[in-house]
């Protein structure tokens, strides 16, 4: 018992002096030790299992998905996120943790990885993460949006540049479908 408190003690005064001292450096651009990184990246990782484990994923339509998903995202996230054929953006690049870039991840074939996946996006997507920049969409949006949003992240695995490109010619359609109607007002 004795020895553990001294060991407490000791690993406080150390954290103390590494703060007091600067010898930690808070800067973004000061990567975390290997060690560490891994290590906050497993307790992320089983806390965000935990949460999302009992979420029930509701049946999603693909139509949905691809319009109302498609358009959240691109709207809200490719700033960070970056989509198929995007470049690194002024903040994408200053993060740090880095924002993962979907489409690099690899596309999931089995349909209970793939619902498991959308499950943990989706209480990511709802309530941020912590310290990442990762904002909490869930005070904005309600729900069905955001399982439509966690669903187009699964989509854009392993999306080339050409897909993403006629998605995005799907709302510039809409748009002069809009400013039409807005036309015909005037
Ligand atoms: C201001 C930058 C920023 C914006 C905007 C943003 N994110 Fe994130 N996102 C992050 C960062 C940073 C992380 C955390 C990476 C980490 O923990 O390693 C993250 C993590 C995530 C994760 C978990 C990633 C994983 O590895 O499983 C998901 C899912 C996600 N974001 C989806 C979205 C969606 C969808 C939007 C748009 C509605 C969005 N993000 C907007 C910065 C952002």
């Amino acid at each position: 018992m004795k020895l553990f408190l001294y060991l407490s003690f000791g690993i406080i005064l150390v954290i103390a002096i590494a703060i007091v001292s600067g010898a930690h450096n808070i800067s973004a651009t000061e990567k975390h030790w290997g060690i560490t990184e891994k290590t906050i990246g497993w307790i992320r990782d089983s806390l965000i299992e935990v949460h999302a484990k009992n979420l029930t994923v509701p049946q999603l339509d693909d139509r949905a998905v691809l319009s109302n998903g498609f358009k959240h995202y691109h709207a809200m996230c490719t700033e960070c996120h970056l989509a198929p054929g995007f470049k690194a953006t002024e903040i994408s690049m200053g993060l740090y943790p880095q924002p993962p870039a979907f489409h690099e991840r690899t596309p999931m074939t089995e349909q209970t990885i793939r619902s498991d996946t959308i499950r943990k996006y989706f209480w990511v997507i709802k309530n941020g993460l912590k310290m990442t920049g990762m904002p909490a969409w869930g005070l904005s949006h309600d729900d069905q949006s955001i399982w439509s949003m966690a669903a187009f992240v699964v989509k854009l695995h392993g999306m080339s540049a050409a897909e993403y490109e006629s998605l995005v010619r799907t709302i510039e359609v809409d748009h002069s479908h809009d400013r039409g109607h807005d036309d015909h007002t005037h």
